[in-house]
């Protein structure tokens, strides 16, 4: 750990400026993985879309306090807390309120630092072990806010053409961070979602990145599997919906592996 945090809850940024590549589904499938293994899990919906919400089932109506009232300090993230029909695994939703986060938050002091501050209550901090910050598809304030907060980064990456270029983006932003704002912001790791077997643009994608980053992409490589698409749209994780498919049992071994690297004597 790189602070001094009173407890040893780790929070991870599931970040990548691309729409559509895996953030909210991993992000929801990696912590179902983790409370399944006894890891107590908190998914803050950082997206103005709100599709981890959905997708653990918390539907419109459930969402009176979100990340949005915390991040303008008009709640405090216990506040904002509601539970999963998943046990271990709670969330702190958002709404659409949160798109107008940025413009309102920009005279504002620390503003880069609100949801920082609002992780750091003894309430979220001596009750989980796992933060995952479900980022937007943009490197914007909200991404930032969420960099800033985290001790890492995970990413997740689309097997397609342009992964690269958008990965040096994003680890360029990174490194910004880390001289600036947050000195201790460590890349988690880098997770090749969606493969495709039949597609051999996936091979040669997954091969480039793994010459780029080595040891930081997982082993673990995420399937196209259409059990995945389909769950969100039943309020549950793929790992509920349907826990032997491919893909579910992808995520079930992400989860090992990052317990592996991160808690050596735990898994
Ligand atoms: N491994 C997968 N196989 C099939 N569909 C997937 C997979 N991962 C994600 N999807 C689907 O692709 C779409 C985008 O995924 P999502 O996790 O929402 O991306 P992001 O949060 O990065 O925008 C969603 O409809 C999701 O259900
Ligand atoms: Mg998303």
């Amino acid at each position: 750990m790189t602070d001094a945090r009173p407890s040893d809850v780790r929070i991870i940024a599931v970040a990548n400026q691309k729409g559509g590549v895996g953030k909210t589904t991993t992000a929801i499938n990696l912590g179902t993985a983790l409370a399944a293994v006894g890891r107590r899990v908190l998914i803050l919906d950082l997206d103005p879309q709100g599709n981890a919400s959905t997708g653990v089932g918390i539907d419109r109506a459930a969402r009176e306090i979100t990340s949005y009232d915390a991040l303008m300090g008009e709640a405090t993230l216990a506040e904002a807390l509601v539970e999963t029909a998943i046990p271990n695994l709670s969330l702190v939703p958002s709404t659409v309120d949160l798109s107008g986060a940025e413009l309102e938050l920009v005279d504002q002091e620390r503003r880069a630092h609100r949801l920082k501050d609002a992780l750091a209550a003894p309430e979220i901090a001596r009750v989980f072990d796992y933060v995952l910050i479900d980022c937007p598809p943009s490197l914007n304030l909200l991404t930032l806010n969420a960099m800033v907060a985290a001790d890492s980064v995970l990413v997740p990456l689309q097997c397609e053409f342009f992964a690269l270029e958008g990965l040096s983006l994003l680890l360029r932003t990174v490194e910004q961070v880390r001289g600036s704002l947050n000195p201790g912001l460590q890349i988690q790791g880098v997770v090749l979602t969606m493969y495709d077997n039949r597609n051999n643009l996936s091979d040669q994608v997954a091969a480039d990145v793994r010459g780029f980053l080595g040891s930081k992409v997982y082993n673990t490589v995420i399937p196209r599997n259409v059990r995945i698409s389909e769950a969100p749209s039943h309020g549950q994780p793929a790992l509920v919906y349907d826990h032997r498919c491919a893909g579910s049992q992808a995520y079930i071994r992400l989860a090992s592996e990052l317990l592996r690297r991160e808690e050596p004597r735990a898994a």
